[in-house]
């Protein structure tokens, strides 16, 4: 996600390096520093860092697997968009690190029947937990393969009874600029928000994750509930999920509302339409050399087969 008016002083040296330039930098620095006695090592902390959280008790192996390799844990977690706590690329690894995510509920209202607000844990805790390696494709034109463990947002969803009514769901993060400081800059019109249609969101593709890499999600990742829907561009992917709303009109979304003309409310990946700055034909694998070349970005990030026909006779030119 890029925002269109930044000083020159707001863009961070991430930003403006390929993003395996800059791990590779990082590595080769790493290793100079490991060369020259370590001195530099201490200097350079990877706001990513290693794999230290707590592990998720039993969590299921999933059918829901690409058979690609996935990307570097420090990778997932050292590069990451979440604008509450910055707009750099390493600004949520740094500035999330005291986020506390506990205690953590969650409201569910409007047409639905077990309206209420529920503790994360009741939400989740009646559903198996399950790790499904997904394509993740930015709108940026990167891409990654994550081992995300969540549940089935089929499943919660369900339990909660939406009415008839129920067309769309609508989440939102948490609003507190106090504990996250990018909220106290109106770089959007915060709570973070977006929305699925109610079909989408019954896709058995669509999770809500609460870790990675069998861990319990990182702060940086969305602590400590997020949606992954693999077949979008990563900006639908909303972090820390305060409320899901079930409604009968499309909700707005954050980014729909900021640049309308560049992010639709579907934004389905789809190597034919361009965003209106740049072409969505290609995207880098994060982790890929950065003299390999790009690869082919596929329609519905390749899951056209579980859902291309939510958009049977849509033009999706149009619906972006
Ligand atoms: N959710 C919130 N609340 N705030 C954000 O800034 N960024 C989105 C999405 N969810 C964002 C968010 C974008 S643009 C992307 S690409 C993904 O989170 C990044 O997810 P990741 O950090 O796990 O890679």
């Amino acid at each position: 996600m890029l925002i269109k008016h930044k000083s020159p002083s707001d863009v961070r040296s991430s930003e403006i390096t390929p993003r395996e330039m800059f791990f590779d930098r990082r590595s080769l620095l790493k290793g100079a520093a490991g060369l020259s006695g370590g001195v530099l090592l201490g200097a350079l902390p990877f706001p990513g860092g290693a794999r230290a959280g707590a592990m998720l008790p039993d969590v299921a192996e999933s059918l829901y697997k690409v058979d690609e390799t996935p990307t570097p844990f420090e990778h997932v977690t050292g590069y990451n968009n979440f604008y509450e706590f910055g707009t750099g690329k390493e600004d949520p690894a740094e500035n999330a690190r005291k986020f506390n995510p506990k205690p953590w509920s969650v409201v569910i209202d409007g047409e639905v029947e077990k309206a209420a607000r529920y503790d994360l844990e009741d939400l989740i805790s009646p559903h198996r937990l399950e790790e499904r390696t997904y394509r993740f494709r930015c709108v940026e034109a990167w891409s990654m393969v994550v081992p995300w463990v969540g549940v089935p947002l089929a499943d919660v969803i369900k339990r909660l009874g939406p009415t008839s009514r129920a067309k769309y769901v609508a989440f939102e993060t948490l609003l507190d600029p106090d504990r996250m400081p990018g909220q106290r800059r109106a770089l959007l019109d915060w709570p973070y928000l977006e929305g699925l249609r109610m079909d989408e969101a019954m896709n058995p593709l669509s999770l809500l994750v609460v870790g990675l890499y069998g861990e319990v999600l990182p702060n940086q990742n969305g602590a400590p509930v997020r949606l992954m829907v693999p077949w979008k561009y990563g900006f639908k992917a909303i972090k820390s999920i305060v409320r899901m709303s079930f409604t009968e009109t499309m909700p707005p979304t954050s980014w729909n509302r900021s640049s309308p003309h560049e992010y639709g409310f579907y934004a389905n990946v789809n190597p034919q339409v361009s965003h209106p700055r740049w072409s969505q034909a290609r995207e880098r694998r994060i982790g890929d050399s950065f003299f390999s070349p790009k690869r082919e970005t596929l329609m519905f990030n390749g899951y056209g087969e579980e859902v291309a026909g939510l958009y049977a006779g849509m033009d999706l030119a149009r619906n972006y």
